[in-house]
């Protein structure tokens, strides 16, 4: 089994992926850390403890990490995710409580133990990247624990919270500056799982119903998918977040193709875009104005989008077919 850990601002599309990984066979989640973004913090964590209340996942520690983007004003996504960051289900609170450590703590635990055991962790940030920043910026020995990091994050076309960027790396665009830094200096492999194919895998209304028939988490996933085309008055819904877990358990179903990449820090209307290099780098290169050679990224480019459905949906409804 893969060891993971996600990093989380649930969110809708967070929650459809902490059920992935809370309940698919072939992961081991270990522990969930939680920051500021599609709702301010004390949401995220009071919906990620629902989330994996309803999987009986109670052993994994979940602990609260950022509040806000290293420099950023944050501006959350609830015009998106609802009032309460989840779709406004009604669900229990959760009776549990966080783990006392920061998540940069709790992070860095998980890390060293994975490193001290020959187990290395896949770190899925599925948020700002503000927490792992600030991770591999104070504890840069946590890379001998990590497998890769593979996030959701940027796009090499359009974006969503501006027409040039994504929404994670706009709410704190120097945290993925960071990321990207450190990840390079430590060695560390990145793999982005952005808007390019983020809206591939969708799941329909009718799928929903199915889901919504059913007990469990299988229920609320139908919730979330539900709530989403209500919101948007679609006949579908993408699971989002849920194809960066595919991506991890899966990933031969996406095409990724390691490309040079920076984050825009300036422009007026840029900021905080992802510019991904896809010219002819070699001959690039020897030419490149700006000198210094950018991080490497493994960008994934296209996604087949009924896999990750059907992975998705059969890991909620063991035996479906269909
Ligand atoms: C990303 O931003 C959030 O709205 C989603 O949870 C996802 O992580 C998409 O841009
Ligand atoms: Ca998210």
């Amino acid at each position: 089994r893969t060891p993971v850990v996600l990093d989380v601002d649930t969110g809708v599309d967070d929650a459809c992926a902490l059920l992935l990984a809370s309940l698919h066979p072939d992961l081991e989640l270990r522990a969930v850390t939680c920051v500021g973004g599609n709702a301010p913090l004390a949401d995220v964590v009071r919906n990620t403890l629902t989330v994996l209340d309803v999987c009986g996942r109670e052993d994994v520690p979940v602990a609260a990490g950022a509040a806000r983007p290293l420099l950023e004003t944050p501006v959350d996504a609830r015009h998106v995710h609802g009032d309460d960051g989840m779709g406004d289900l009604d669900r229990p609170t959760s009776t549990r409580s966080p783990d006392p450590r920061h998540a940069v703590e709790l992070l860095r635990d998980v890390l060293l133990e994975a490193a001290e055991a020959g187990e290395p962790v896949t770190l899925v940030p599925l948020a700002p990247l503000t927490n792992i920043a600030l991770l591999l910026r104070t504890h840069p020995q946590v890379a001998r624990g990590l497998e890769r990091i593979v996030f959701m994050g940027g796009a090499a076309e359009v974006g969503n919270a501006t027409a040039s960027a994504e929404f994670n790396v706009f709410h704190d665009p120097e945290a993925a500056a960071v990321v990207l830094d450190a990840a390079t200096e430590l060695g560390i492999e990145l793999v982005m799982y952005g808007l390019d194919v983020f809206y591939g895998p969708q799941v329909t209304r009718e799928q929903a119903a199915e889901l919504l028939a059913q007990d469990g988490p299988a229920r609320l996933a139908g919730e979330l998918i539900t709530f989403q085309c209500d919101r948007f008055g679609t006949g579908s819904a993408t699971i989002g977040d849920a194809g960066a877990v595919c991506a991890v358990i899966d990933p031969g179903a996406l095409a990724v193709r390691p490309l040079p990449m920076r984050v825009e820090l300036a422009g007026t209307w840029s900021r905080g875009r992802t510019i991904v290099d896809r010219r002819d780098w070699a001959g690039n290169l020897a030419h490149d104005p700006h000198g210094e050679a950018p991080a490497r990224v493994g960008v994934a480019l296209a996604v087949d989008g009924a896999r990750y459905t059907r992975l998705w949906l059969e890991t909620l409804q063991p035996g479906w077919s269909g």
